[in-house]
């Protein structure tokens, strides 16, 4: 079997120091706020998961397709023998992109979740004997150190991710993406497209309650990493469309005046009857606005695909 690493780029302490700051920020700030990435210990990557499988929840059937009608012409424009992932999950869709690289040595998924990336990378090696998988357990907001592993590199940012951060983080980010692309590597960037109201709202608030359960999941992870007590039946889930941001917003809602303790910050945290915490927002995208985003980071947007309904893109960029 070919060889699975998986190395750890931040110290443990670190993500622990990171939670905490996102906390004491996000709680004690108007509104409240936590970032999405907290969402994704074990049950909130499985919470996802079935999320991609719930018939209101379109963009990875979309993405799917594109990737099953393109991942010919993807891999002939890149020739890539590394693939580096951001924000691989269950590596799912991926393996049309592995499958259609004919000359790709080396594939390193980058994720916070640990769980998801030691299945994806068991299920990947058994699965593609001769393909070295190295992941890597980091934060693709922070500076990444990439194996060094052959050239050309294609970086994919699957799944609409992008959209999961604000203006002024995903300027940063695609410039750290920029940055790491040497001449002849690309990225492959898959955006969710602004659509109507009515199918995004639901997309975000499914009638099975999966996607309720995955906001509260935040919760949880605050409770046990740092010994709060929220009690998640006081909040409601809420998705709703903000069209001047051409987002979505999830929030929790209280549904009491009350006050929840975090004994590992020293911190009491009062929620009025109605208050709003926001956990994500998931940005829409057009062509333009894509466009104008990789060109203002240094790169060119070369090719860019949908699936036959329009709702969801893939691009190919290049550095310039
Ligand atoms: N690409 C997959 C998974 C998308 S879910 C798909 O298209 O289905 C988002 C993934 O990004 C999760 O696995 C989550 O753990 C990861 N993630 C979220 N924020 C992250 C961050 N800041 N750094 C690294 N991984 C992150
Ligand atoms: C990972 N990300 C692209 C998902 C999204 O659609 O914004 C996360 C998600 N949140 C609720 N459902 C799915």
């Amino acid at each position: 079997m070919s060889p699975f690493r998986i190395t750890r780029t931040l110290p443990e302490d670190a993500t622990d120091a990171a939670l905490r700051a996102d906390v004491r920020h996000g709680l004690t700030g108007t509104p409240k706020t936590l970032p999405p990435k907290w969402f994704y210990d074990a049950h909130g990557s499985e919470l996802f998961e079935r999320i991609t499988e719930l018939p209101e929840y379109y963009p990875t059937r979309a993405e799917r397709e594109i990737l099953v009608d393109r991942a010919g012409e993807i891999a002939a424009a890149a020739r890539a023998r590394t693939l580096v992932e951001l924000g691989s999950g269950s590596s799912e869709k991926t393996r049309y992109l592995i499958d259609a690289l004919t000359g790709l040595d080396t594939y390193v998924p980058v994720d916070v979740s640990e769980s998801a990336l030691t299945q994806a990378g068991q299920a990947l090696i058994a699965e593609r004997p001769g393909l070295d998988v190295h992941a890597l357990i980091a934060d693709f907001t922070a500076v990444l150190a990439l194996p060094d592993t052959p050239g050309p590199r294609l970086v994919a940012f699957l799944g609409g991710t992008i959209g999961n951060l604000l203006p002024d983080e995903r300027r940063e980010f695609l410039a750290s993406v920029r940055a790491l692309l040497a001449p002849g590597d690309a990225l492959l960037l898959g955006t969710d497209l602004v659509k109507d109201e009515r199918v995004l709202v639901r997309a975000y608030d499914d009638a099975a309650g999966v996607t309720a359960a995955f906001d509260k999941n935040v919760l949880t992870v605050v409770n046990r990493e740092l010994g709060a007590d929220f009690d998640p039946d006081a909040f409601e889930h809420v998705a709703l469309w903000d069209a001047g941001n051409e987002w979505i917003e999830m929030r929790l809602r209280s549904l009491t005046a009350q006050t929840v303790k975090i004994p590992a910050l020293d911190l009491a945290v009062d929620f009025e009857d109605g208050e709003e915490l926001r956990t994500e927002v998931s940005a829409k995208f057009r062509e333009e606005g894509v466009r104008t985003e990789l060109a203002a980071a240094g790169m060119e947007l070369s090719h860019w695909w949908t699936d036959g309904a329009g709702r969801f893109a893939l691009s190919l960029s290049t550095a310039r």
